[in-house]
């Protein structure tokens, strides 16, 4: 049994702006079935959504500031979670991120070092818990600096650093290294420092016992230019300690059987009934309601990454075909208006919804009939999953974990039973139309799309094998 401190930025459904969350959320949970000890960590920040009960535990002192450790739960688990309550920097109207009008915070690095001191108190069994880990798991530039912190104390858990998104390095200037008293002996370009920087990611990177990613593809799109992001060298330097595990979900809450928040539930067994929530995610669109038209739907943080503007350049031609359109997301305001526009244009076809509403991306998983996902890279991607599991079929760009989760539907896999979804390989709107008028022939042939959607619906995504992996690298290291 391995004692397991799980840091993370946020946890769902504790605070959540993307995928991290629920793998922050999901994973602890399976890795406590496989019968390990794991505590959680994140911030306390003010957004919280507190269900269970908040208990104070213990004060630590770090960097002439006192800060307070919270314990609570995973709703529905024992999973127990500490939450860092520095009110100065965690209370106040925000995302972890992102400030009340929408700027990164100018304290970003404050915070997210205040997080990793205190995480590095708890690792080394100095914040009066009574529990030293075995193991700390970091996730993402926000616990980077952790490794690193942690390399220069004796008799150190473990450590292991996943990457959920290179795109995202926490860099600052040189000063800020200084202001924020960090010890100098770090400061070195196999350390924290890259370019005369300091980097939260590298920091990662360079004192991590092991480097994991989310997908193997990933893992390896990563150690080259086009997806390192800068730090390829680094990575391809470490890359016998460097590993994908694919996520897997939480399918107590993506199950389309149970799901509380789709009109009508249904499984492979009674697919027809996927009809009724398509029917009243049109009706709460806005949407003429029919059945047969083909819905095409889109979750997302609208950003570079997600390839929102193949979307755009796809929908001039999309507005003169038999088809809807429905979004959900939120970022880039550009796009949120490009967006818009279309909506306001083509209000029979388009319908576009600017926000993170949780409920609607799950009519919009159990109600359209293929889901858009053409990123220009995806580390894992969550939503592709989900919609497999919902009987919708993804159309996707053939990188990272999307490259790993779908199988194209082409006659041999269509034949062999193992097509789940459409994707296709250059990063331009001419192919991703192609892709979604391939998409509208399988839907006409309507018994070849059943067969691929209960292959879709068929598939195990659950984390038990994931858990495993992650479990066995623990193990090793
Ligand atoms: P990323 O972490 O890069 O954003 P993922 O596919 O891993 O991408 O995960 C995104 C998660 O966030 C999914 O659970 C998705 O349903 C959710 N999500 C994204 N945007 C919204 C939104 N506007 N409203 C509700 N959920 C959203
Ligand atoms: C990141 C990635 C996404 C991944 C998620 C969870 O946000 O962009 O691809 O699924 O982390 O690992």
């Amino acid at each position: 049994m391995k004692k397991i401190l799980f840091a993370a930025s946020e946890v769902h459904p504790l605070i959540k702006t993307g995928g991290l969350a629920d793998v922050a959320g999901s994973l602890p949970r399976a890795l406590m079935e496989l019968s390990q000890e794991i505590r959680v960590i994140l911030p306390n920040y003010q957004s919280i959504n507190k269900t269970e009960e908040v208990r104070f535990i213990c004060s630590v002192r770090v960097n002439n500031q006192d800060v307070n450790i919270l314990e609570t739960q995973l709703p529905d688990s024992d999973v127990i979670v500490w939450l860092v309550d520095c009110p100065e920097l965690f209370d106040v109207p925000g995302n972890p991120y992102l400030d009340e009008s929408g700027n990164p915070w100018h304290n970003i690095a404050d915070r997210f070092t205040l997080f990793c001191r205190i995480i590095v108190e708890v690792a080394m069994n100095r914040a009066h818990l009574n529990w030293q880990p075995d193991v700390v798991h970091c996730n993402d530039w926000q616990t980077g600096l952790v490794p690193s912190l942690l390399s220069i104390e004796s008799n150190t858990p473990s450590t292991v650093f996943t990457i959920h998104n290179m795109a995202y390095q926490g860099v600052f200037p040189e000063s800020t290294f200084y202001d924020l008293n960090l010890p100098r002996e770090l400061w070195h370009p196999s350390g924290v420092e890259f370019h005369q920087m300091l980097s939260f990611l590298k920091s990662g990177l360079s004192y991590a016992d092991r480097i994991t990613t989310v997908s193997p593809t990933y893992a390896l799109e990563i150690q080259t230019p086009e997806f390192g992001c800068g730090l390829e060298g680094v990575l391809s330097h470490k890359h016998e300690i460097l590993s994908g595990i694919i996520n897997g979900l939480d399918l107590e809450q993506w199950n389309p059987e149970t799901d509380t928040s789709i009109s009508e539930p249904y499984n492979a067994d009674t697919l027809s009934s996927k009809i009724i929530n398509k029917t009243s995610l049109q009706a709460r669109s806005s949407l003429p309601v029919n059945k047969s038209v083909p819905v095409f739907g889109l979750i997302s943080r609208l950003v570079d990454q997600k390839g929102i503007d193949l979307v755009i350049d796809c929908l001039d031609e999309m507005v003169n075909m038999s088809l809807q359109f429905i979004l959900l997301g939120s970022g880039d305001k550009s796009v949120e208006q490009k967006l818009m526009n279309f909506a306001r244009l083509y209000p029979k076809k388009i319908s576009i919804t600017i926000g993170y509403d949780e409920a609607l991306a799950h009519q919009i998983e159990a109600g359209v009939d293929i889901f858009l996902m053409p990123s220009r890279f995806e580390p894992c991607g969550l939503n592709q999953m989900y919609s497999q599991r919902y009987g919708t079929i993804p159309i996707v760009r053939e990188t990272g974990g999307l490259a790993d989760t779908i199988k194209d539907a082409l006659p041999k896999s269509i034949n062999n039973n193992t097509a789940t979804g459409i994707s296709f390989k250059a990063s331009n709107s001419g192919a991703l139309l192609e892709a979604i008028k391939r998409a509208m022939l399988l839907y006409n042939d309507k018994k070849t799309w059943k067969k691929i959607q209960i292959t879709a619906m068929e598939k195990d995504f659950s984390w038990k094998n994931s858990a495993e992996q992650y479990l066995a690298l623990y193990q090793e290291i």
